[in-house]
């Protein structure tokens, strides 16, 4: 049986990546400091990979599959190429695009800075410049190092805005919350009309194994093939939740943390190509939003009940915004105006 090994197994794309290996005949064992996965046919070991020699002490006498979800730095691309691995697959972002300017979705503030990427973004579109500088520019430079390694084949996969059981950013969220806390309304900035493509982490989970399979050195987008509209999630989310709210649609596209702004705003369209995926490694999506969406909105539910959302969702607690107070200031003016 195949062995695989997944770095930063037991969040929601690890998660993913491991079941389907599982599924696909693979002996997995996932790594991370003390989490486990619900998963009970895999191994888990709990190791820092950030300390020193942790990480090959880990995996131990080689692996045929090394998939690292938490690659951030050249230094993890350097750790995964001193294991004895059979193939690597690294987990990168969509985020390392720059439009033929150079603009990046790391400084884009408004519409008029924001990259003019084509739609969608095929794997050879221009990259922003490996750097230490920005998470883009240190995800670039370790693409690099994976990619021009020579020995190993190292397989990139590049998700958009990720969502799924185990998510620890939940953007979601952002509506889930809003919903359950019977706002009157919901504003939103370009009309909702924003589309930053999504990412079932299942749809990651059968990229990977996929690439997996043929042990290539190659970069792959990966996207969902129904990428909605954040006014389509909006609407999702609120009917799953069970409620009914008013859409205050804001017809500027707002700047970064303006009132309407959502975890999906875009001054202009984030959508990726999968095509390559299609044709190459014979890719088809596992599920779509549409069929998924439900499905977190019910997890959500249940992993926040009766405990602070922030501890259910770390990495989202700096990042998805309540300031229900400025909304309802907004919304006040903007009906004090209305003749
Ligand atoms: N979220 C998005 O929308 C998005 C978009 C594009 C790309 N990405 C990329 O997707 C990946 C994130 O996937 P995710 O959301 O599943 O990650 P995540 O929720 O942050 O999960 C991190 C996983 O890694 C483990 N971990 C963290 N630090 C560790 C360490 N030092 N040593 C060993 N294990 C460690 C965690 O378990 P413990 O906490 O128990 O250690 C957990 O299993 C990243 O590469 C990110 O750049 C994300």
């Amino acid at each position: 049986m195949p062995t695989a090994f997944v770095v930063g197994g037991t969040s929601a794309v690890g998660r993913a990546i491991a079941q389907s290996l599982l599924a696909a005949g693979w002996d997995v064992t996932v790594a991370s400091r003390s989490s486990s996965p619900d998963l009970p046919a895999v191994r888990v070991v709990h190791v820092d990979r950030d300390e020193d020699g942790a990480l090959l002490a880990a995996v131990g006498h080689g692996v045929d599959l090394l998939v690292d979800v938490i690659p951030f730095e050249v230094r993890h691309a350097q750790q995964l190429l001193a294991v004895d691995a059979g193939a690597v697959v690294a987990i990168s972002s969509a985020s390392v695009y720059a439009d033929d300017e150079g603009r990046t979705l790391d400084e884009a503030q408004r519409s008029d800075d924001f990259p003019d990427l084509p739609v969608p973004i095929p794997e050879t579109q221009r990259t922003v410049e490996p750097a230490d500088d920005t998470y883009s520019t240190r995800k670039r430079a370790l693409e690099l190092v994976l990619l021009g390694n020579g020995r190993v084949p190292a397989t990139i996969i590049r998700p958009c805005a990720i969502y799924g059981r185990g998510d620890r950013l939940g953007r979601e969220w952002f509506f889930v919350k809003r919903a359950l806390d019977r706002r009157p309304f919901v504003v939103l900035t370009g009309r909702g009309g924003s589309v930053f493509h999504t990412t079932a982490a299942e749809n990651i989970g059968e990229l990977v194994r996929l690439a997996a399979a043929q042990r290539r050195t190659d970069v792959f987008n990966c996207g969902d093939p129904d990428p909605p509209t954040v006014l389509e999630i909006a609407r999702r989310i609120c009917a799953a939740v069970g409620h009914d709210w008013a859409e205050v649609l804001l017809p500027g596209p707002g700047a970064r943390g303006d009132v309407g702004q959502t975890p999906w705003s875009v001054a202009k369209p984030l959508v990726v190509d999968m095509s390559k995926a299609e044709a190459e490694l014979g890719y088809r999506a596992v599920t779509t939003w549409s069929n998924a969406i439900d499905g977190q909105v019910a997890w959500l539910v249940e992993t926040t009940r009766g405990r602070d959302w922030k501890d259910a969702l770390p990495n989202g607690a700096d990042y998805v915004r309540f300031d229900y107070g400025a909304e309802d200031d907004l919304v006040r003016a903007v009906v004090d105006s209305t003749p």
